[in-house]
């Protein structure tokens, strides 16, 4: 086992892809809207309070855990207990239902890129309709998916150093720069303070439980984890790599990239007199509509918009698809292009009806849960599997792992100093665990979606009795 595991090819190879797994459409297209439809400030400010305290130690937690065992999210909690199996399979039917709907959403961008090329911005009044008609027509946003989805097929079957590697080695640095150009003309236009206050000025008088929940949600989603992701990039990590450390620099990486995607939208959104609470359109028709009244640099900026958009949920979903396949590969021994090809075709099936959800299907919802198979597959995981996969993880390394194990592994066998290891291994033992749980009771009594919460439960139940099935 020992010789054969892939490895990082470098060190900052590894950093480029787990920060280009946790910066995706989670920062660029979620959290704006969500901290849009969640009053601004104060949704940011306990966004930021769990990301920093909660989402910090859950990382460093996962890092470890798959570093230790060399095996991905299933394998990890195996290597230790065969009773924690199925929070390592709840990991990868999280991953398999994220990536029910995460590649419509990339099939959007990438339709965007062509569509800001060939006159979406001629009209600007025109835009709204213009994605409403997109996404629920039944063709298009389909083939759009399935060309974002065979980009994911290509990357992740070259594998660990290969494919995911390179691509993040090119693409997040451009990303990056391509943020902080918009945010610079979005903060630089008249009236643009209206929306500096809105991230900044915080008001709570519009936070609820569901406000908690949402943003504890938005953290996992949007730092990869919850779902066994981080444990499969650990697995590949080299044992002179510094755990606590770089898990600093991925969380701070992503948050940074985050705020700097509110700050590129929502000065722009004020100065230009539009709605902050558009929802999930709120990229796709708020952002060409700004760029639309710029003139002929608007275009260009769009088409670098969303190219931006675009890579950077490759970079994510690949990920994503890499829990799935490294599951299939360690534990069942399929060989990784079987594995790829087999779990990409019911990922095309899943994202189709979750894209037909959205149009043609939308008046059929699922029966009992009230929602389509892109909203099922969204709230599943990010309001109950990922808060549930933190909290057994945290379970897990704090009452199951030895504390000797544990320490030896965020110092590299006491090769180098962890000064806040005792801090971490409390916070992970006793406080997250009572904390998420809190927040999703919280958060779950006034959501209304009780069959669907029950639903998820249900699902967790039943991967927890077969557990040695896994
Ligand atoms: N973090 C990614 C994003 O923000 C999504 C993701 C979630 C990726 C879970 C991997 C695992 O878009």
């Amino acid at each position: 086992m020992e010789a054969t595991r892939e490895n990082w090819g470098s060190r900052i190879g590894f950093l480029l892809a787990a920060a280009g797994s946790a910066v995706g459409l989670g920062n660029i297209w979620r959290f704006p809207y969500m901290a849009g439809s969640n009053g601004g400030s104060a949704f940011i400010i306990i966004y930021l309070a769990f990301t920093f305290t909660i989402g910090l130690c859950i990382m460093i937690a996962e890092l470890a855990v798959g570093r230790r065992a060399k095996l991905a999210a299933v394998g990890a909690y195996k290597h230790s207990s065969e009773r924690w199996t199925f929070a390592g399979a709840l990991g990868v039917l999280s991953g398999f239902l994220i990536m029910g709907f995460y590649p419509v959403v990339g099939g959007w961008a990438l339709a965007y890129v062509w569509k800001s090329t060939t006159g979406l911005l001629a009209d600007p009044g025109a835009i709204g309709a213009a994605f409403g008609g997109f996404i629920t027509s039944p063709v298009q946003p389909v083939a759009w998916m399935l060309a974002f989805l065979v980009l994911n097929v290509v990357i992740v079957a070259k594998g660990i150093a290969g494919g995911i590697e390179k691509a993040g080695k090119i693409l997040m640095p451009s990303l990056f720069v391509m943020l902080v150009l918009l945010g610079i003309r979005s903060i630089t236009l008249p009236g643009a303070g209206a929306g500096l206050a809105f991230l900044f000025r915080p008001d709570f008088s519009a936070v609820t439980g569901t406000t908690f929940l949402a943003a504890l949600g938005q953290s996992f989603f949007s730092l990869s984890l919850g779902m066994g992701c981080m444990i499969t990039y650990g697995s590949y990590l080299k044992k002179s790599e510094k755990i606590p450390s770089n898990g600093l620099i991925i969380v701070s990486l992503d948050t940074g990239v985050a705020l700097l995607a509110g700050l590129a939208i929502f000065p722009a959104l004020f100065a230009f007199g539009l709605e902050p609470a558009a929802g999930p359109g709120l990229v796709f028709v708020v952002v060409p509509s700004i760029f639309a009244q710029m003139g002929g640099i608007g275009v260009v900026l769009s088409i670098i918009f969303f190219v931006a958009l675009t890579v950077a949920a490759l970079t994510s979903s690949v990920s994503l698809f890499e829990v799935v396949v490294a599951y299939l590969i360690d534990q069942k021994q399929i060989p990784r292009i079987r594995a790829v090809i087999g779990s990409g075709v019911v990922m095309a099936i899943m994202g189709a009806l979750a894209s037909l959800s959205l149009g043609v299907m939308s008046g059929t919802p699922i029966p009992l849960l009230g929602v389509g198979a892109f909203d099922l597959f969204d709230i599943l995981t990010d309001k109950i599997f990922l808060a549930i996969g933190g909290l057994l993880l945290a379970v897990f390394v704090g009452w199951v792992i030895r504390k000797d194990d544990l320490r030896a592994e965020l110092t590299n066998d006491g090769a180098h100093t962890f000064g806040g290891f005792t801090l971490w291994y409390h916070a992970v033992k006793y406080v997250i665990p009572v904390a998420i749980a809190v927040v999703a009771v919280v958060g779950i009594i006034s959501i209304e979606q009780t069959a669907l919460m029950l639903l998820g439960l249900l699902v967790i139940a039943v991967f927890a009795l077969f557990s040695r099935r896994f």
